[in-house]
């Protein structure tokens, strides 16, 4: 009785929700199945299922839905998404049936399919582990159409739509999710209802869904053990992660078909090192923008942008970046510049330049109506905008006023837009910001109507299956175009909005347009850690928050708190206060400065954490549940961090505030600041007053550091300064170094790894180099918590008399040969 009242209620949320016909149809049993070699195919009596191993531990789900005559109707096999090299693979797998069960395995995973129901349960072929198991048989129907969302009703609809599908998974009772990419709310997105619709948010609220961007992959933990699932689906889709029901997780779409790959861990890392193989990493971004950028809406004219950074110098406030939001524009017609505002941009970015900093400027989607205009004059001459069926352009309001947008699936499209960055990049522009990217428009729906049409490979699709992948494919034509103008050096390109894939593209995303309140600055770090989850490192947030005015207290945190995250710009609105560190003078200036100092000091350590997340994919900022899975204590921890695996910041995020709770998880840890040492697995009353931003250093790290520049370059790699954390506990501790010119794609590098090992009494340390870019010339080691033994350096060992060990106070130098 209770599971019928269950179900009906169940069934009220769905109608409530749109998912009317979440249970119209389903797959049901199978009549026949048949082993391809490359896939296994299942029929029903509605649809095919098509399961492919990808490789031993990705498993690939598709349902075709068959049309009348009862044929096979799978939808066109790419993706935006997936590299097209993985789409055509398959791993080797043998499918036999056992009673009322078919069962497919591959090295490492089976798949049992149950015949009568077409339930599918995914298993660790090793322990049997249930990761992922059907709770009922995959449903379809047609797709929703929104009558009011149509612009030319008399057109109809001419798309091919595929279905509005469902799956629904079995939910354990110890289950937490994480990832699903840019989300408001809480770290762990069980018990959320989310949806991917990529929004123009201004000034969105700390639980407000849908943001910017869409990633529909998700990582499922339970008993310690760590899944993937990639629904590859464009449309609007519905994540209910036991929102409705404590039993079920349900993945949806308005369109489309059913289409998720499957992902085994066991650990977080590799589900996210598959999950990456599917859709890329991030290339190295240029080492300029790992430093600190400072924007503002706006920054004008010419001798304004100049005076920032000659204030952040005269300040001794460490600058790399400084930015051009939309009011350097001629009336914001992208690809110009206002001549009375700025007369000369060469010489303006060759003497900002001259100061060690670089510039980047903002280069939105909407193309200003304007017969005269080139970039509209050749947009029109070519049809290369988006356009309804009946082949007029689609013309909406953003920042110029009337617009037309370039239609991004187009190749053709994508190489002119990739070459207008000529314009830009010949007044000596560094980067690129690509905004309103979703795409947004000034309407009561913030985008396109759902008939506006797009090239998708020739197939004329709609915006409701193209809006979540617009940004996506700009973000490609940017990159792509700056990439191939720049001879070799690495594009930097921001991206406000996104979809699956976008790291590849290079894809530094912030979040978008905050509020200056320490709501939002305690967001930051969920928002990051999901992002970070969902394959994209390179992440920030306007610190001090976009909208509204920040005070001293809330920027100073702001900038602590920012100061070890990965993408560090300072950004506010139009009208609002000045948000520069120096904004408020002493001592909030001061204490700004040390913390933008602490990571110019960590900035070895910290490329080289960006050299893992493009090579390996590891995040550079990291949840602590990402290190410690079997640490349940880690699952929903959502107001500290790690950068990368030695390094844990628990910034203050409340206001008014001398101290905050921070776990410390097993292990011994060292306070960055004090040098004592803490036992981990327990839970810390920290002091922390304005001046001070709690962080931790692993035992055994060894913490590549170098003197604080104005800027990322102004220091070179020449010295690096080994920060030894000596262990507290008998192993062997492995940390790295690299190095390379932070600026070619091909640069020759150093790759240097230092083991510490401890064991009968004394620890030793190793030093073995690989690459031969020969830059870093000196380690300066400096110990906590002890001193060493030995040091063995590419194999021999250091010693004082062959002059290449020095001993001066704590500090050991090592030349290097
Ligand atoms: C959007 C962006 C914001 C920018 C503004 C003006 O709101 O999100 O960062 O400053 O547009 O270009």
């Amino acid at each position: 009785m209770f599971k019928l009242i269950k179900h009906l209620l169940l069934l009220c949320v769905a109608i409530l929700f749109n998912f009317s016909l979440l249970y119209a149809d389903s797959v049901a049993s199978i009549i026949n199945y048949v082993n391809t070699g490359k896939y296994l195919e299942l029929e029903t009596e509605k649809a095919y299922i098509k399961l492919t191993p990808v490789t031993n531990d990705i498993i690939r789900v598709r349902v075709g839905v068959k049309d009348v005559a009862g044929n096979n109707k799978y939808l066109e096999d790419y993706s935006y998404a997936v590299l097209d090299d993985v789409i055509n693979k398959n791993a080797n797998f043998t499918a036999t049936r056992r009673g009322n069960n078919i069962y497919m395995r591959t090295d490492s995973l089976e798949v049992e399919i149950d015949l009568d129901s077409a339930l599918i349960d995914i298993r660790d072929i090793k322990d049997g582990f249930s990761y992922a198991k059907d709770f009922e048989p995959m449903a379809f129907n047609e797709p929703v159409i929104r009558q009011e969302n149509i612009e030319k009703p008399g057109l109809g609809n001419p798309f091919n739509e595929g279905n509005s599908v469902t799956v629904t998974k079995r939910l354990a009772y110890n289950e937490h999710f994480y990832g699903l990419g840019e989300k408001t709310g809480k770290f762990d997105k069980r018990r959320s209802n989310l949806q991917m619709w990529n929004t123009d948010a201004y000034g969105y609220c700390p639980t407000c869904d849908p943001i910017y961007q869409s990633h529909p992959f998700f990582i499922g933990l339970k008993d310690d053990k760590a899944y993937g699932i990639f629904f590859d689906n464009t449309y609007r889709t519905y994540f209910d992660m036991g929102y409705t029901d404590e039993d079920r997780y349900i993945f949806s779409s308005e369109g489309g078909e059913i289409d998720y790959y499957f992902m085994r861990g066991p650990s977080i890392k590799e589900v996210l090192s598959h999950y990456t193989a599917l859709t890329g990493k991030m290339p190295m971004p240029p080492k300029w923008s790992i430093g600190h950028h400072l924007c503002r809406w706006s920054y004008y004219p010419d001798n304004e942008v100049i005076e920032v950074v000659e204030t952040a110098r005269s300040n001794k406030i460490p600058l790399d970046v400084i930015w051009l939001d939309i009011h350097y524009m001629d009336e914001y017609r992208i690809f110009t510049w206002d001549k009375t505002r700025f007369s000369d941009l060469k010489g303006t970015v060759d003497k900002i330049h001259s100061m060690g900093a670089k510039v980047v400027s903002m280069i939105d989607p909407g193309v200003k109506v304007d017969p005269g205009y080139f970039v509209y004059d050749e947009m029109m001459a070519n049809e290369y905008y988006v356009k309804y069926p009946d082949g007029s352009p689609v013309i909406g309001p953003v920042w110029p006023g009337d617009c037309i947008f370039p239609d991004f699936t187009n190749p053709s499209v994508r190489s002119w837009w990739g070459n207008l960055y000529k314009v830009m990049l010949d007044q000596g522009i560094d980067g690129f910001w690509n905004d309103m990217n979703e795409p947004a428009v000034f309407n009561d729906i913030k985008t396109m109507k759902d008939d506006a049409s797009f090239y998708d490979f020739g197939l004329n699709s709609s915006h409701r299956k193209m809006h979540n992948v617009y940004a996506l494919n700009m973000i490609r034509a940017t990159y792509e175009g700056v990439l191939n103008l720049m001879n070799g050096k690495r594009p930097f390109v921001l991206s406000r909005a996104g979809f699956s894939g976008l790291q590849r593209y290079f894809g530094v995303t912030w979040t978008g347009d905050n509020i200056s309140s320490f709501e939002h600055l305690k967001l930051t770090i969920p928002m990051f850690l999901g992002l970070s989850l969902s394959g994209i490192p390179f992440v920030g947030a306007d610190i001090g928050g976009f909208n509204d005015s920040a005070d001293p207290e809330l920027l100073t945190r702001w900038y602590q708190a920012a100061a070890l995250t990965p993408f560090m710009r300072e950004h506010t609105a139009v009208s609002t206060y000045d948000q520069e560190p120096w904004a408020y003078g002493d001592p909030y200036k001061s204490i700004m400065r040390e913390a933008i100092n602490l990571r110019y000091r960590l900035l070895p350590y910290l490329y080289t954490l960006f050299h893992e997340a493009s090579n390996e994919s590891s995040p550079i900022m990291r949840p602590l549940v990402y290190e410690y899975q079997n640490d349940e204590n880690t699952y929903n921890l959502e107001d500290e961090f790690l950068l990368g695996d030695k390094i844990l910041v628990a910034p203050v995020l409340e206001r008014g505030v001398n101290n905050r709770v921070v776990y410390l998880p097993k292990g011994t840890w060292y306070d960055y600041g004090s040098g004592e040492t803490l036992e981990g697995n327990w839970a810390y009353y920290y002091s922390a007053p304005l001046h001070v931003l709690p962080v931790f250093v692993k035992e055994g790290s060894i913490i590549a550091t170098k003197e604080v520049g104005q800027y990322v370059d102004e220091v070179s790699e020449e010295e690096i300064g080994l920060q030894v954390y000596m262990p507290a506990n008998d192993g062997e501790y492995t940390s790295t170094l690299y190095v390379d010119d932070g600026e070619t794609i091909n640069s020759e590098y150093d790759n240097f790894v230092f083991k510490l090992t401890k064991g009968n009494g004394s620890t030793n340390i190793e030093i073995n180099r690989g690459g031969s870019f020969n830059k870093v010339k000196r380690f300066y080691l400096t110990f906590n918590g002890g001193d060493v033994k030995k040091i063995v350096a590419d194999g021999k060992e250091v010693t004082i008399d062959n002059n290449r060990f020095y001993i001066d106070g704590n500090t050991k130098r090592i030349d290097i040969s």
